[in-house]
């Protein structure tokens, strides 16, 4: 199964980059204060820096991105 989502605030990163495109966001800080994903248990939050960083959202279980 393919890591694709903040589970915590049940948001897909398909979701969050277009709210990433629509809003001009750049950090996932601005995701954070908005409350929009990685608040919680901040295990996407690589995934979601790395979607920032390339686009890319869906990624394979098991890499390492920090
Ligand atoms: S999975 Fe994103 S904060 Fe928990």
């Amino acid at each position: 199964m393919p890591i694709d989502r903040c589970i915590c605030h049940n948001i897909s990163f398909r979701e969050i980059k277009s709210i990433v495109e629509k809003r001009g966001f750049q950090r996932i800080q601005e995701l954070q204060s908005e409350k929009i994903s990685s608040t919680n248990c901040k295990l996407c939050q690589p995934y979601v820096k790395e979607m920032l960083r390339t686009g890319k959202t869906s990624f394979k279980p098991g890499i390492n991105l920090d």
